[in-house]
C-alpha cells in the first residue's frame, strides 16, 4: 500500500534554527529535522519552509496531502490567512512548536491556528516534530 502522504511546513525564521535563541529552540537546524522525521518511514514527507505568508498559503491550498505538520513561527501569532487556509483544508493538521510557546511572551499567547488545528504539540525542541508523527500514525 503507498504511504501517507504529510506535508511539513515550517514558517519564518525556522531556516534559522541553529542559530536562533537555544533555550527556546534547541541547538539542531531545520535540516537535522527533517531528517529526524525522514527516518519515521511510516509516511512520505514533502518539506516546505518559507519567510512568507503567501507562499505557504499557496502551498497549503496546492498540494494534496493526507495530513499537516505546520510551525508557523511567528505567523501563528498575527496570521488571519493562514488561519483561513488552513481551515478550508480537511484533514488531520498538527500545530507544532519547538518552544513552549503558551508559556513566554505575552504577545505569543495570541494563536490563529490552534482552532483550525486537530492537535498540537510544543515545548519538546526538535522532539515536538517526532511528536506529531506519533500522534499521527495513531489517528491516520
Ligand atoms: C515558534 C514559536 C513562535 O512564537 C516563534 O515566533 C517562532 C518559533 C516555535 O517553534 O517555538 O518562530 O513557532
Amino acid at each position: 500500500m503507498d504511504k501517507k502522504k504529510i506535508l511539513v511546513i515550517n514558517g519564518p525564521n525556522l531556516n534559522m534554527l541553529g542559530q536562533r535563541d537555544k533555550n527556546h529552540y534547541g541547538t539542531v537546524t531545520l535540516g537535522e529535522i527533517c531528517e529526524m522525521m525522514r527516518k519515521e518511514d511510516y509516511f512520505d514527507y514533502v518539506f516546505f519552509q518559507s519567510n512568507h505568508e503567501g507562499d505557504i498559503i499557496d502551498k497549503i491550498q496546492h498540494t494534496s496531502c493526507d495530513a499537516i505538520i505546520i510551525n508557523p513561527g511567528a505567523y501563528t501569532h498575527t496570521s488571519v490567512a493562514i488561519h483561513d487556509a488552513l481551515e478550508i483544508k480537511k484533514c488531520e493538521k498538527v500545530e507544532v512548536h519547538l518552544s513552549d510557546v503558551d508559556n513566554r511572551d505575552d504577545f505569543r499567547k495570541i494563536n490563529f491556528v490552534r482552532d483550525v488545528c486537530t492537535h498540537t504539540v510544543s515545548g519538546l525542541k526538535e522532539y515536538s516534530y517526532i511528536e506529531a508523527i506519533k500522534y499521527l500514525k495513531k489517528v491516520l
